[in-house]
């Protein structure tokens, strides 16, 4: 039973008062808002000291639970010598070395802010490659807040005839009218047709490899790196979900398929604010300012805060902590097990709703056959997410209505917990909607 003291919901007013953009997880019951007081491994508490077991881990950076030991140590002694000077130093040049040697796509490295500013930057490299404007995503895909991503993306309502973007807020300027085309996930032959048939005007390919959650189709990543080779048309993978969460070479590693730049974020820092953008040297390197002088085309990508010392060491500190025997492994095993509960419970609560992605993250949806991309997504009733989201949570169980987050530091018991506030949770819905 949550309980509310008059203290955190001063502090929910004064939230709702201060701040426009809502920072809170999707709800049907203001009384389930709640103001983090605190949090630690696989669980968070509010201020009022009501304890979850948190699946939304921040929106996917702790990989290692929250305030993981070697992230705390890093940031107690790293800031000593200084939190940001604009020039490298040496964290970022052992990170970068780490990411050449674990990341398959990776011969050159550049770091950012946030992942929106690596997908931003990817973009722009690839239009002073191809010397060409035009980017193709796919609809339902998220590659962050920048004007050229916040195109058809997961949010979107209607059904344009492909490669028709639609803008997902207002305020993108009307210049950028027809500069994204849009291609339907898991759909090669269509995807291949839109590119041939744009090839001459494209910059660039942008993909999660994962789509939110939905797994390539066997082939489909393959297909697109063949068509896109045959264009020369570089090929970016989003890997700020996947990145160091599907291992420690992300998805291109997973499914053996190399892209030719590539956006990582969120798990690769412990919730340090760190984009990374890597790549092929030859597209890479037209970032270097000295071609500025050379009178080259050029890609300018900095940012005063871009290799800090601080986000920069705390990723070190974590890979050293993901490069340990066993991580990935019980990662793994964490993630199975709470997605069968789900399935499970699923089945024994005779709810019509499947369980898209993979172990370290996943997703229900309330529908009868599994979603492969955005169309089919939007079969499921979302309504029933946000009920079943809110339902968890009055049971200590903390997830977005978008996706199960995984670490693996959730314990045999939070796993046990969780299974059976799954039980709780869809018999009741089931009740609710018969
Ligand atoms: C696949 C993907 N790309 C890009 C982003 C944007 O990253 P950030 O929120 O760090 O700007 C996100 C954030 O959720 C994401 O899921």
């Amino acid at each position: 039973m949550i309980e509310r003291s008059d203290e955190e919901r001063a502090l929910i007013a004064e939230a709702e008062r201060l701040f426009p953009t809502s920072t809170r997880c999707l709800t049907f019951d203001p009384e389930l808002n709640f103001c983090v007081g605190k949090a630690k491994g696989s669980h968070i508490w509010d201020v009022s000291g009501n304890e979850y077991i948190d699946y939304l881990l921040g929106s996917g950076p702790h990989l290692l639970g929250h305030a993981h030991p070697a992230v705390l140590e890093a940031l107690r002694t790293v800031p000593e010598g200084g939190t940001s000077h604009l020039i490298i130093n040496e964290h970022a040049v052992k990170l970068g070395q780490k990411i050449v040697e674990h990341v398959p796509c990776a011969e050159m490295v550049s770091f950012h802010s946030s992942g929106s500013e690596a997908t931003f930057f990817a973009m722009r490299l690839a239009r002073v490659y191809r010397k060409r404007d035009k980017i193709l995503k796919f609809e339902g895909g998220y590659h962050g807040m920048n004007d050229y991503a916040m195109m058809s993306n997961q949010w979107t309502m209607g059904s344009p005839p492909y490669p028709k973007a639609v803008p997902n807020t207002h305020g993108i300027p009307r210049a950028l009218n027809g500069q994204v085309l849009i291609a339907p996930f898991n759909d090669l032959e269509a995807t291949a047709a839109i590119i041939s048939e744009h090839e001459d005007e494209l910059a660039g390919v942008i993909i999660e490899p994962v789509q939110r959650t939905f797994e390539p189709k066997p082939g489909f990543l393959k297909g697109i790196r063949e068509v896109t080779a045959n264009f020369d048309i570089p090929l970016i993978f989003d890997e700020v979900v996947t990145g160091f969460r599907m291992g420690l070479g992300g998805a291109q590693a997973a499914y053996g398929i190399t892209p030719d730049l590539c956006a990582i974020g969120k798990a690769i820092s412990g919730g340090l604010p760190l984009g990374v953008l890597c790549g092929r040297q030859d597209i890479m390197a037209i970032a270097n300012p000295k071609r500025r002088l050379q009178m080259l085309p050029y890609s300018m990508q900095t940012g005063t805060f871009s290799s800090n010392p601080v986000c920069t060491s705390v990723a070190l500190a974590l890979i050293a902590e993901l490069e340990k025997p066993g991580v990935y492994e019980r990662l793994e095993e964490v993630g199975t097990r709470v997605r069968d509960g789900l399935r499970n419970a699923i089945a024994d609560s005779g709810i019509e709703a499947c369980v898209t992605g993979v172990p370290s993250v996943f997703e229900i949806w309330f529908t009868k056959d599994a979603p492969f991309d955005h169309r089919s997504a939007k079969e499921s009733d979302f309504y029933k997410n946000i009920r079943f989201s809110d339902l968890l949570l009055q049971q200590g169980v903390l997830k977005a209505a978008e996706k199960f987050f995984i670490s693996a530091v959730h314990t045999d018991e939070d796993i046990e917990r969780t299974i059976e506030a799954f039980h709780v949770s869809l018999d009741q819905l089931a009740k609710e909607i018969s």
